[in-house]
């Protein structure tokens, strides 16, 4: 993406997060299926550096496990007590090594929103106007909190950043705000974090004081305004958490929507950023698609629709369904109210309707398991048919066992597959069967209790009753007519 690859990214997030108040480290919250870290580190990745290092501290052997299996290949430098983001960016140095030649960009852990795109534009300034240091800055409707850019009045050259805590009432007026995220040279900066002191309102090493300290040295000090002051924003309780979330969903809802997909109310639908769409898909209200969904070509979901790592083929058609780990064939039929386990895979054309159940299961082309079924650990052929209410009874309380049926069934109503079965192509069976042994192909398997009619029973056990007039009236009918 840029031409400027820095020597190291460095993360922080070894701060607590208290205003979260949650037993998970505030890094370690997700928003569209990725931990905020998860998102600056993306972010960082498109800069493609030669180091990518989290410093750690807060609840650090969780957010390093959280790393080992999200970032593999991620460095984590270990800050024992948050001593200040100036601290926190000297553990980071000498987990590699002390000093950085080359470009050092900083980020804070907590700001999902912002972008590889603004990143790299920092860097590029950086570099293109030879800084010692560039800061990202944005202009802000509320400031409070934020460490305020100080410029020189005349020139407007960036002179330091002051503290919310340490600010005159003057600076506090000012709105232009420290994004937490800084393009540093790695000498210099190694050489002023030794300079920073900690006489300030928190006590801390203030890496924001690394300007002033450059600037004072003869140094170039830049800044770099983002575009959009909300890729900037961090996180600090869930209101913001909720808030990124739903900008973030419209950034990839509008990119889908760019693409060529039709997202009938943005409002009500929720994708993850590892969904993937083609053209003219459609997805309807009230929709949820998370982790590795993917909608071929004018495949339809929705309305209230939730799809986890599934897979919707080409012209699918997929309505008031969970799915989670399935695989939809193209012109296949889901729903309304089906529920697809992971290993549910469909073929092209076939259908899943209404209350049906489906697990570890292969359904074949055109084949139709239409009503109220569960279907679990088996294959269905092509183009056969699952009478309404089948149950495939695949577990003997120890073991789950496997279902086979052809191509070109007709199972009946109201069947049990008792696993291990097998049922042969082109066989059919009778309603409320019990089928616990195999089925020849092109028979038809009648598995169920012999009807009895004993006639009269209703007028000697229960006489007079309602029962005994209808059919005493029934039985005078059939009489007259005879
Ligand atoms: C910091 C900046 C402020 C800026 C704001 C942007 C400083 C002194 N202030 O303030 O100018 O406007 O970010 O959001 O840098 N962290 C550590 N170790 C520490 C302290 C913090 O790793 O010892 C990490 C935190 O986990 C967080 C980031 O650094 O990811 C920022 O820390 P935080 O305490 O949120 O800084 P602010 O007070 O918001
Ligand atoms: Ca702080």
């Amino acid at each position: 993406m840029s031409a400027i690859r820095p020597a190291a990214v460095v993360v922080l997030a070894a701060g607590e997060g208290t205003r979260m108040k949650s037993a998970t480290p505030k890094v370690l919250h997700e928003i569209c299926g990725r931990s905020l870290v998860g998102h600056v580190l993306a972010a960082a990745g498109e800069l493609e550096p030669e180091n990518l290092v989290v410093v750690v501290g807060h609840a650090r052997e969780q957010v390093t496990a959280h790393l080992a299996e999200a970032a593999p290949g991620v460095r984590t430098a270990v800050q024992a007590e948050q001593n200040g983001t100036g601290h926190a960016v000297r553990m980071a140095l000498e987990e590699l090594g002390g000093v950085v030649e080359g470009t050092v960009v900083v980020v804070c852990g907590d700001t999902p929103l912002l972008t590889g795109e603004t990143l790299a534009r920092l860097a590029a300034a950086h570099g293109g106007d030879g800084n010692a240091v560039t800061v990202l800055t944005a202009e802000v409707p509320d400031a409070t909190g934020y460490g305020r850019i100080v410029r020189d009045d005349a020139t407007g050259a960036v002179t330091g950043i002051v503290e919310h805590k340490d600010a005159t009432d003057a600076q506090r007026a000012i709105r232009e705000i420290n994004s937490g995220v800084f393009a540093f040279d790695g000498r210099l900066l190694a050489d002023a974090l030794g300079k920073v002191r900690t006489d300030n309102s928190q006590g801390e090493e203030y890496l924001t004081d690394v300007l002033g300290i450059l600037r004072e040295a003869g140094h170039r000090v830049g800044a770099c305004v983002a575009a959009d002051h909300r890729e900037i924003a961090g996180i600090n309780n869930r209101v913001q958490l909720a808030e990124a979330r739903r900008i973030l969903n419209d950034r990839l809802l509008t990119a889908a929507m760019l693409a060529g997909v039709t997202v009938v109310d943005p409002a009500t639908t929720f994708v993850d950023v590892t969904v993937s769409f083609e053209q003219d898909a459609v997805v309807h209200p009230g929709t949820q698609l998370l982790g590795d969904t993917h909608l071929a070509e004018g495949a339809e979901v929705g309305p209230n629709s939730r799809l986890k790592d599934t897979r919707v083929g080409a012209g699918a058609r997929v309505d008031n369904t969970v799915a989670d780990g399935a695989d939809i064939g193209p012109r296949a039929s889901v729903g309304p109210y089906a529920y697809l386990r992971p290993g549910a895979r469909l073929g092209v054309k076939s259908k899943v309707g209404t209350f049906v159940e489906i697990k570890n299961t292969s359904v074949g082309e055109g084949t139709k398991v239409p009503h109220l079924s569960y279907v679990g650990d088996a294959t269905i052929g092509e183009y056969t048919n699952i009478g309404a209410a089948s149950v495939f009874v695949n577990y003997d309380g120890e073991h789950k066992h496997h279902t086979t049926v052809g191509s070109h069934c007709k199972t009946g109503a109201d069947n049990m597959f008792v696993a291990p079965v097998t049922v042969g192509d082109g066989a059919y069976t009778a309603a409320g069967s019990v089928i616990t042994r195999d089925v020849p192909s092109g028979s038809l398997a009648v598995a169920r209790g012999q009807q009895r009619n004993i006639e009269g029973w209703v007028a000697r056990k229960r006489p007079g009753s309602a029962a005994a007039k209808a059919a005493e009236a029934a039985s005078r009918e059939s009489d007259g007519e005879g």
